[in-house]
């Protein structure tokens, strides 16, 4: 694999990372080996040198000056949720609303929808793989109105019982919400079926793309699903923007999330009419150089090619798959071949728990997340209270695999 990568033309990563001064430190006297991007990415030159533009020559408030300043930055930001639509084939930037994360997003469409469409005795499809920001958003909806939780299980091998759907779904679903690639089995999820199933019953359907979006080319009307909702910290992006998107027709629909400054368009007394989608759903002063930095990462990711960066961690995947499979005593949980999964790897070792591996690995120079990854149901259902896991990105590279599996090798000497 390592002279695959390193032959097979698919973009030259050791160029690449050069844009990404992070990855160039040393931890602990090692090179830095940064397995974690399912928890945040690292951010190229290039967005870090964004924000640092707008702040040096262009920050203003948006949407509310009349001066070329606030202008500037008013079409910038403007100009990034255009990007944004650009990127999942919204059929309009109007679409989508920056928010401060996909969890945020989540719990915009949880409370502000939810709130407006569901009653006692409805019910909310998720699945046992969901992340913790796909759960407690609807069970707090669930609780305040009297509605109910359905989940789909997994089988053996990670992958959702799509029989499940056969008896879950019902008249009386009204939302199925679920994660397109788990950010701990790696699982992608076959959307594009589970929304049409959804639809047959009246139901909507929200896809959690926090995971899927920065790796592989995403699209709201292949998928068919009603709402989509991502972070822009784990895509090259900074940390406090993220985004929703929704079907026009339903947001313009929905009543606010949050109330205040621009969501407004009279203000009374003791009522006020609202402004249009998107604004209604961006109160007070947004996250502004964040998201025109997003727009700069989503530049960079379409520099390289989203197509391309899938078929990389692909590789790179089955790599990993391949050389820790070979570790006597590690057990990876998950699809185990890649056409069924993303870059993201948990495992657990026997006797050993994950938080000694990830101590270990980190005098090794090695960053890898150990936990349940915000995902206890799964971890129930997997029968661990916590595993280790690795996750790579387009600037990863086979040495790196390497380097975890000889990590992990050194983990058993010590431990075993
Ligand atoms: N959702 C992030 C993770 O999986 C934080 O680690």
């Amino acid at each position: 694999m390592k002279n695959a990568v390193q032959t097979f033309p698919i973009f030259d990563v050791l160029t690449l990372r050069r844009d990404f001064p992070i990855l160039h430190q040393q931890v602990h006297g090692n090179l830095l080996a940064f397995l974690d991007t399912a928890a945040s990415s690292q951010r190229p030159m290039q967005v870090i040198e964004c924000l640092r533009d707008y702040y040096s020559r262009c920050h203003a408030n948006v949407h509310r000056g009349v001066y070329k300043l606030s202008e500037e930055a008013t079409l910038a930001y403007e100009r990034s949720r255009g990007k944004v639509a650009h990127l999942i084939g919204a059929a309009s930037p109007r679409e989508v609303i920056f928010t401060r994360n996909a969890t945020e997003a989540i719990n915009l469409v949880a409370y502000a929808w939810g709130s407006a469409n569901v009653r006692e005795g409805d019910r909310i499809l998720l699945t046992m793989m969901e992340h913790h920001s796909n759960i407690v958003p609807w069970q707090m909806l669930a609780q305040r109105v009297g509605a109910h939780l359905d989940y789909v299980r997994f089988d053996g091998e990670g992958r959702l019982v799509l029989e499940d759907l056969d008896h879950l779904l019902t008249e009386r679903t009204k939302m199925v919400a679920v994660v397109h690639q788990s950010n701990a089995l790696g699982t992608v999820n076959p959307v594009p079926e589970i929304a049409r199933r959804a639809h047959e019953v009246g139901a909507l359907m929200l896809v959690d793309g926090a995971q899927s979006v920065p790796h592989m080319p995403v699209n709201v009307q292949e998928l068919g699903c009603d709402f989509l909702a991502a972070s822009g910290h784990k895509m090259c992006g900074p940390t406090g923007i993220g985004f929703l998107w929704g079907q026009r027709h339903i947001l313009d629909a929905m009543p606010p999330f949050l109330g205040g400054g621009s969501m407004i368009k009279v203000v009374e007394t003791d009522t006020s009419t609202y402004a249009d989608v998107p604004v209604r759903f961006e109160a007070g002063t947004p996250a502004i150089a964040e998201a025109i930095a997003l727009g700069t990462a989503i530049d960079y990711l379409n520099g390289v090619g989203l197509e391309k960066i899938h078929h990389y961690e692909h590789e790179l995947t089955a790599y990993a798959l391949d050389r820790l499979g070979q570790v006597g005593g590690v057990t990876i949980h998950g699809p185990h071949t890649v056409e069924a999964r993303g870059g993201t790897l948990i495992f657990t070792m026997e006797g050993i728990h994950p938080h000694d591996i990830a101590s270990i690995l980190d005098g090794e120079g090695i960053a890898v997340r150990a936990g349940h990854h915000c995902t206890q149901l799964l971890h129930r259902v997997l029968g661990v209270p916590a595993t280790t896991r690795a996750s790579f990105y387009l600037y990863n590279i086979p040495e790196e695999v390497d380097r975890l599996v000889a990590g992990l090798e050194k983990v058993k000497k010590l431990l075993e």
